[in-house]
């Protein structure tokens, strides 16, 4: 039983509002967060405190993470069952964040692929905030004791070194307190490619909007991106590229990362496994398979663009569900920093 009152074990993910969601942080992460929410105890988090790593228009903060909350309500997640919240209003985050800042190592931070790619070859301009981005995530995730964390495929790393701190605070101070966790890295999903160079991941920060599906485009835009998504000159391949494990082999990929890509995203929209889908699009041109894609695409993703919409005209409603979403994570985090500051011996005068 967790101090909650729940004999689930508990989840916690988050996602940044650095700009809309695209359909790789949908796939990868979001839409399975919905799915988890009966079988786990839920806490999904918009991180706003890591959005602000790098600048973030002030005057645009709370729009895109009332556009993140409303993505996840959207997608299915039920605000009563799951605590939805914003990072910055549990205050418990960033207090733990100091303590592990005070556990995590130079040399750890130093190995961090996430870090290198965004700071970029100027490192010594880089905030602070951003060299010490994992240290942050591995508080969300251990202030709750939360022991699965559903992500994509870029945060692995991260949440190894989250089982570092939790294992080198245990070990410090000679406790068994913080839980090894559990990433839950899901399917072919866990890696949408961009559509502009399938070796590159759909990013937020890929300067062309042609790359990725983003979550609020309509229809028409979903069709036009879809039709001048880059392909090659083959025709679609079938069941004979699967491996024995079911997926698409290595060589595959890298022969042939656009079509890959295409067809795992047709498969995760559709929930069908890739050996069907292969079965089925084997030896079809592009130009038929975009627009089977295409229509795909606009009857998962059109209900939801329209449902966040109609949730952003609501911005009140939006708001009372972060707001209730904070006091029900204050109410699980609180105690564990007390705790925290008891292990660690600060007077509690
Ligand atoms: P963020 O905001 O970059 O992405 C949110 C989630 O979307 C996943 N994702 C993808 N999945 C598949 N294909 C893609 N192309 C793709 N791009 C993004 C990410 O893996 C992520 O699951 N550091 C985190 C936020 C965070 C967090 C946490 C996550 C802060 N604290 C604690 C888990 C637990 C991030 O940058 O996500």
């Amino acid at each position: 039983m967790t101090e909650s009152g729940s004999t689930k074990a508990r989840i916690f993910s988050g996602v940044q509002p650095t700009g809309g969601l695209h359909l790789g942080n949908y796939l990868g992460a979001v839409r399975n967060f919905a799915d988890l929410q009966d079988d786990y105890e839920c806490v999904y988090c918009v991180v706003d405190l890591h959005a602000i790593t790098t600048w973030q228009d002030p005057t645009r903060l709370a729009d895109q993470t009332r556009e993140i909350t409303a993505a996840f309500l959207a997608a299915g997640i039920d605000p009563k069952n799951a605590i939805i919240f914003n990072q910055s209003q549990v205050r418990a985050h960033a207090e733990l964040a100091w303590v592990f800042n005070c556990v995590a190592r130079v040399g750890w931070l130093n190995r961090m692929t996430q870090f290198k790619d965004k700071a970029g070859k100027n490192r010594e301009a880089a905030s602070v905030g951003l060299y010490g981005y994992p240290v942050l995530q591995a508080a969300d995730i251990l202030v709750y004791l939360a022991t699965h964390v559903p992500v994509g495929e870029d945060q692995k790393q991260h949440l190894e070194l989250t089982r570092d701190i939790a294992g080198k605070f245990n070990n410090d101070f000679g406790v068994d307190f913080f839980p090894m966790i559990e990433p839950l890295i899901l399917g072919a999903e866990a890696r949408i490619m961009s559509l502009r160079d399938g070796a590159k991941k759909m990013s937020k920060s890929d300067p062309s909007d042609m790359s990725r599906i983003n979550m609020t485009d309509d229809a028409d835009a979903i069709a036009n991106k879809i039709r001048r998504a880059k392909t090659d000159p083959a025709a679609l391949p079938g069941v004979e590229v699967l491996g024995e494990d079911g997926t698409i082999t290595e060589a595959f990929v890298e022969e042939r990362p656009e079509a890959t890509n295409l067809v795992a995203i047709y498969a995760a929209l559709g929930r069908e496994d890739l050996r069907s889908v292969l079965a089925d699009v084997a030896g079809k041109s592009f130009s038929d398979f975009k627009a089977m894609l295409t229509e795909r695409a606009v009857d998962q993703l059109a209900p939801i663009g329209a449902e966040m919409q109609r949730l952003l005209d609501d911005s009140a409603y939006v708001d009372g569900v972060l707001r209730d979403g904070a006091a029900r994570a204050r109410a699980i985090a609180d105690p564990v920093v007390e705790q925290v500051y008891d292990i660690v011996g600060m007077l509690r005068a």
